[in-house]
């Protein structure tokens, strides 16, 4: 673990008036690589919960009234990360790349449960709270895990891809026509985001390191619903059951 992110256990407030002023690219560096604004730094700054009133209205539905809908905004767990980077430890590790939960790195315990930080919003927590590394995976520093190596692992040991019928390329071959539903149903499955947190919340994963895991068993419900795979119910079996 970093020492000095260790070290830094005194009480550190955390500004949320970036939010009032924040440009559009205030916060696009996620990595933290941009300088703040001059603004940022102004110890003047006064907290406060943004309060949005957004005049709604669908000229295009014959239902829609026009209406004016109040949203109030929160600091995101992943703002509140960067921002102590920024201005307090630039030495803090931890992983965020697409800010809307789909890519699946800020994965980390929050409060002892494992959840996306760019999803969680800190006026859902208490004043105090507490973040850990995702247990189960190989610990960068601070807050930041390798699940990619985990994740590529378990993909081969699956055996994640399509399995044709021909290893032949062909590429003047028309794409195989698929049924809508079936589609929607392998999409769905195709939705994970691969963050870790079932693996990290598994008892038996845990406690079994060849157990693949949630992730890889909804790899395999995937590709056993694919009709171009030609694997059996057998191959599949051999699949997550060898270790
Ligand atoms: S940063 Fe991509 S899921 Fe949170």
């Amino acid at each position: 673990m970093n020492t000095a992110a260790s070290n830094a256990t005194k009480e550190v407030p955390i500004d949320t008036s970036r939010l009032g002023g924040k440009a559009a690219g205030d916060d696009a560096h996620a990595c933290g690589k941009q300088p703040l604004p001059a603004t940022a730094r102004d110890p003047n700054r006064v907290h406060r919960q943004l309060r949005i009133n957004i005049l709604r209205y669908n000229p295009q539905d014959p239902a829609s009234v026009p209406h004016v809908q109040q949203f109030q905004h929160g600091m995101t767990l992943f703002m509140a990360l960067n921002e102590i980077r920024e201005t307090l430890d630039p030495s803090l590790q931890f992983d965020f790349v697409c800010r809307a939960g789909i890519c699946g790195s800020c994965a980390m315990l929050i409060n002892g449960k494992p959840s996306l930080a760019c999803r969680t919003l800190t006026k859902n927590l208490d004043a105090e709270f507490s973040l850990a590394p995702l247990p189960f995976f190989e610990l960068i520093g601070d807050l930041s895990v390798n699940t990619g190596k985990w994740m590529r692992q378990m993909s081969e040991r699956v055996e994640s891809w399509v399995h044709l019928k021909s290893h032949d390329v062909d590429l003047t071959r028309l794409e195989e026509r698929m049924d809508p539903e079936l589609a929607e149903k392998i999409y769905e499955l195709e939705r994970c985001v691969e963050c870790g947190c079932c693996v990290a919340a598994c008892g038996t994963a845990r406690m079994r390191p060849d157990f693949v895991g949630a992730v890889a068993l909804g790899r395999i419900a995937r590709f056993k619903l694919d009709p171009r795979d030609t694997r059996t119910d057998a191959d599949f079996y051999e699949a997550y059951s060898a270790a």
